[in-house]
């Protein structure tokens, strides 16, 4: 079985994406894009998002206007790059709880290695929205939806920024219940597991740190 794939092919979202990938492109902007991007992406990943009709009185008369609940949903950021789709989400979503997942990639077997983990206590009855900008080889990902899929939240997507073939099959291999949501779905890996052609390492141009 495969999963879903969305790909946000909006005019806005891939010119933003294409500033990202160009190394011209100073930190600062870097962050500002991500920021930018990540706001238009949480549009298209919120769309089936549950809302209550609630009794609102407006200048005129009563209604009963649609709330979301923005607490049931938790955004969950993968660790370090994460963070910088978390903070354009939380501006469209400003309720959202927020969890962390830190992995790192252990450099010869690119295999995730956990080492923090801390999201809202109750999950049960929770959305949740897991925050990656780059789909790799997708060995974080796995690990880290396995590890929130032990919550047993009620439901949970995943958006990356860039994703690749062997990403998305090695995700859905082991979450084929997992739909994803990216801006583009790039050629391939290389043999140090970057995508191809890409925007180099994202936490390294978020942060500048390279
Ligand atoms: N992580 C990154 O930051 N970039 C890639 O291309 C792959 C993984």
């Amino acid at each position: 079985m495969s999963g879903e794939v969305h790909v946000i092919g909006h005019p806005l979202v891939q010119h933003k994406l294409s500033l990202m990938r160009s190394k011209e492109t100073s930190t600062k902007s870097f962050r500002n894009l991500l920021r930018e991007i990540s706001m238009l992406l949480a549009y298209e990943v919120c769309r089936d998002l549950p809302v209550t009709m609630t009794p609102i009185e407006t200048p005129l008369a009563k209604m009963d206007a649609p709330i979301l609940d923005g607490k049931k949903t938790v955004l969950v950021s993968i660790l370090r790059a994460g963070g910088g789709i978390l903070e354009g989400m939380l501006e469209i979503l400003p309720s959202a709880r927020v969890g962390h997942i830190g992995l790192y990639r252990d450099p010869k077997t690119l295999d995730a290695v956990e080492y923090y983990f801390k999201v809202p206590a109750e999950m049960t009855d929770r959305d949740c929205i897991v925050v990656d900008p780059m789909l790799a080889t997708g060995n974080s990902a796995a690990a880290a939806v396995a590890r929130l899929k032990a919550t047993r939240p009620r439901s949970i997507k995943f958006v990356c920024l860039l994703t690749c073939p062997e990403g998305i099959q090695a995700f859905h291999a082991a979450h084929p219940d997992v739909p994803i949501y990216t801006a583009a779905i790039d050629e391939r890996l290389n043999e140090k597991g970057y995508i191809l052609p890409g925007l180099g390492d994202a936490g390294d141009r978020m942060f500048g740190t390279k």
